[in-house]
């Protein structure tokens, strides 16, 4: 400010912390590469943004050209309400519904979260959590990974006075690993009751039967839990937005009061009704997933890659060069999620796609690894 106080720039009108937040960088979408080579959009393979290769299912598609008609209504939330408290067998109380799962992430830290708190989370962990606490003005705390994964023994060790919050994925994004539910449920247990544990469960569906998330069972003996869940990633709804929290219906009732009224839209609701509805669709996703993560590992071991053991629909692969080898997959028009923004300067991470994508993409990894 200059003496008569106005502000030297409009930047310092936003608080130093919202100043200092570094913006999120999404994957590179189809059509600025397409713009950006000069090649056609049909020509380009995105496997950078964790999307389901699978498309949404039939019923969905079909319940939205359905609904088209009816876009000048504000939306209304009662079906899949209903629709998701029927499926996972909770109440409705106990739901918060967001724009996508972010934006129930975010919720959690409006809600909560003041410039006194401080909140903890994993190195390599989602860059929306750093995002969201900084963005109120909270203190966010990193705490050192185990090899790639979280330390939840460092992380319960992290906890301070002033902690309010804990952000944990499960499986992580961008590494893939995997915490088994028995250490989370000992951490749960060891973090005191004024901590709310944020367990986001993005990736959950791609796990394999044997290690099924336990954790909506837990919520009655832990009132701190909240789980977050998306539709964006097996269900293959990331471009209408549609995530949901399950948490205790006190904690469930202060982010509702905090969230927009109309946060998820009339399209959006009524796709995740249709597609909450088909579990065959999403059974085929998780095998078409499981065979894909057995594809690009086999591929990596024959280029003599080493690969975090991936849980959900994406591998994070070592190739030294990353950059490097970034821009020639791009030159080729495939599109992945270079992660040195997360710490990791020779890794990129992949996401799975079809049999020929996944193949399209490991013959131009190899070209690219040989110097093309
Ligand atoms: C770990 C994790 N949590 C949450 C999200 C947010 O997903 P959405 O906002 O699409 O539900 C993502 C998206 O990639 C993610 O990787």
């Amino acid at each position: 400010m200059d003496v008569t106080g106005k502000p030297q720039s409009l930047r310092d009108l936003a608080p130093a912390y919202v100043r200092a937040i570094s913006p999120y960088v999404p994957g590179k979408s189809i059509p600025e590469t397409a713009r950006e080579l000069g090649l056609a959009v049909d020509d380009i393979l995105k496997m950078a943004s964790n999307e389901s290769p699978l498309g949404a299912s039939p019923k969905v598609i079909e319940a939205l050209q359905a609904e088209l008609g009816q876009v000048h209504y504000y939306p209304d939330r009662f079906d899949l309400t209903a629709a998701l408290s029927r499926k996972l067998g909770v109440a409705a109380e106990s739901l918060v519904i967001g724009n996508g799962s972010n934006d129930v992430l975010e919720l959690a830290a409006r809600t909560f979260l003041t410039p006194s708190d401080s909140a903890l989370y994993s190195q390599y962990g989602f860059l929306v959590y750093p995002l969201v606490v900084q963005a109120v003005g909270a203190r966010g705390i990193e705490v050192p990974a185990r090899g790639y994964g979280t330390d939840l023994e460092a992380m319960a060790q992290a906890v301070r006075p002033d902690t309010k919050m804990v952000f944990v994925a499960n499986p992580n994004n961008p590494t893939g690993t995997f915490n088994p539910w028995s250490d989370l449920r000992r951490f749960v247990e060891r973090v005191p009751g004024r901590v709310l544990v944020v367990l986001d469960e993005a990736y959950g569906e791609y796990l394999p039967d044997a290690l099924r998330s336990p954790t909506l069972s837990w919520s009655a003996q832990f009132p701190n839990l909240v789980v977050a869940r998306t539709l964006s990633k097996a269900y293959g709804l990331a471009g209408l937005r549609l995530g949901y929290a399950v948490a205790h219906p006190e904690v469930a009732e202060l982010m509702n009061r905090v969230r927009q009224p109309f946060n998820v839209n009339h399209l959006a609701a009524v796709a995740a009704c249709a597609a909450l509805s088909d579990d065959a669709f999403v059974e085929k996703c998780r095998a078409v997933n499981a065979q894909g993560l057995e594809q690009l590992a086999a591929g990596f071991d024959r280029l003599g890659l080493e690969y975090i053991a991936p849980h959900g629909n994406f591998v994070t692969v070592r190739v030294k060069d990353a950059p490097r080898i970034y821009r020639s997959l791009l030159a080729q028009g495939v599109i992945v999620r270079p992660v040195a923004s997360y710490g990791m300067p020779e890794h990129l991470r992949v996401t799975v796609g079809l049999p020929a994508q996944n193949t399209r993409f490991l013959q131009a990894l190899e070209r690219a690894l040989a110097g093309a």
